[in-house]
């Protein structure tokens, strides 16, 4: 059998981690004939939770699941590492936002960027604890030995909430939608771009005509759905955060057919969309298959999406700015 791919989790005894592992273990994420080593990363307070997951992978019997170590600090976790999810981090409460939580959660992703000097040569890194975006900018500027392009934070549950609202709308299968992509920040001033999408190859537009629910309630229930769900459950989303992780890193792991693309936040070099230089921003990605990636350059914006965009560059740009003292 090839190599172990070794996978480090941080956050492994929370809701999405008992999510997640299940699925990375099973073979579903690398495929049924590449084994993975998994690193359950946790506070020490949360490491005997994290023996019972632990406990439960190996009772499922994968065959692909080459072993399990558990881990109380990064260090000693993200060692040799090839792929680290960073989804250790406070879940936000009702009535909060997400970057409510940055002051809290911020800090942990310096000692992770830090930590992830000593994960493999061809690591890469995908935030989910939020406000991940900002988060990701954080872990990235700590880790000056991993290359910016290989951090990324996950919009992927938005693009799959915005896919599933349009699909209902118009009566179809969600796999019919595509190239709908968000940009901008994980946060309520996400912007899923409608005008770009296709319904079974048609412009969506074409197909939705309400521009108001466009404007209105498809983009401000995307915008919300993590809150809804936090309303009606009394926690945050977990199993379909877990999933979309999955699909994110699978995006990153497939080459993107042609025509094609998806959303992940990833850093800006400046040169495209006026997007600022160094911002961790959602954009349509195409991946090349191997982990690496572009992003779509040359898509038209009407000036409705320009200002949708606008605004979420400014909150991305505030939280930089809230952040400054923890960015090496
Ligand atoms: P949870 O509270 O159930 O679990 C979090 C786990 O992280 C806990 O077990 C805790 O002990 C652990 N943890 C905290 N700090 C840690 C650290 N420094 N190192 C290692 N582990 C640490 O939370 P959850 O529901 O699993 O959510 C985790 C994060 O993911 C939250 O910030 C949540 O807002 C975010 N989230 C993001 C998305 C997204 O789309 N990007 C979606 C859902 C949730
Ligand atoms: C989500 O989108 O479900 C997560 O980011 C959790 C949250 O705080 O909304």
């Amino acid at each position: 059998m090839a190599q172990p791919v070794r996978v480090a989790v941080t956050g492994a005894a929370g809701q999405i981690g008992y999510s997640l592992l299940f699925r990375i273990a099973s073979g579903e994420l690398f495929g049924p004939d590449t084994p993975v080593h998994l690193n359950l990363v946790e506070l020490p307070q949360a490491a005997k939770a994290a023996e019972g997951t632990a406990m439960e992978l190996d009772d499922c019997g994968f065959s692909t699941l080459a072993g399990i170590d558990i881990h109380d600090s990064p260090e000693s976790g993200f060692e040799g590492v090839n792929w680290a999810l960073l989804v250790g981090s406070k879940p936000r409460g009702p009535g909060m936002e997400r970057n409510d939580l940055i002051k809290e959660n911020g800090p942990i992703f310096v000692a992770q960027g830090k930590a992830l000097a000593k994960a493999a040569s061809d690591v890469r890194c995908v935030v989910v604890g939020n406000p991940c975006n900002t988060n990701a900018l954080i872990a990235q500027h700590n880790c000056r030995e991993v290359p910016a392009t290989r951090f990324s934070a996950m919009t992927m549950l938005d693009e799959n909430r915005a896919k599933a609202q349009l699909a209902k709308k118009a009566g179809v299968n969600v796999g019919e939608i595509k190239n709908l992509a968000i940009w901008g920040n994980h946060s309520s001033t996400m912007v899923p771009n409608f005008e770009a999408a296709t319904i079974g190859g048609k412009s969506l537009t074409d197909v939705i005509t309400d521009r108001a629910y466009l404007e209105g309630d498809f983009f401000t229930t995307v915008q919300k759905r993590g809150a809804a769900i936090i309303q009606a459950r009394g926690k945050s989303s977990a199993a379909s955060a877990a999933s979309s992780c999955i699909d994110h890193v699978k995006n990153f792991l497939t080459k993107t057919p042609e025509g094609e693309y998806f959303s992940a936040a990833v850093p800006s070099d400046g040169s495209l969309y006026d997007i600022p230089q160094g911002l961790m921003f959602s954009v349509p990605v195409r991946s090349n298959g191997d982990g690496s990636y572009e992003i779509v350059k040359g898509l038209e914006l009407s000036d409705y999406m320009k200002g949708r965009i606008g605004q979420t560059r400014d909150e991305l740009l505030k939280e930089r700015d809230v952040v400054k003292d923890l960015l090496a």
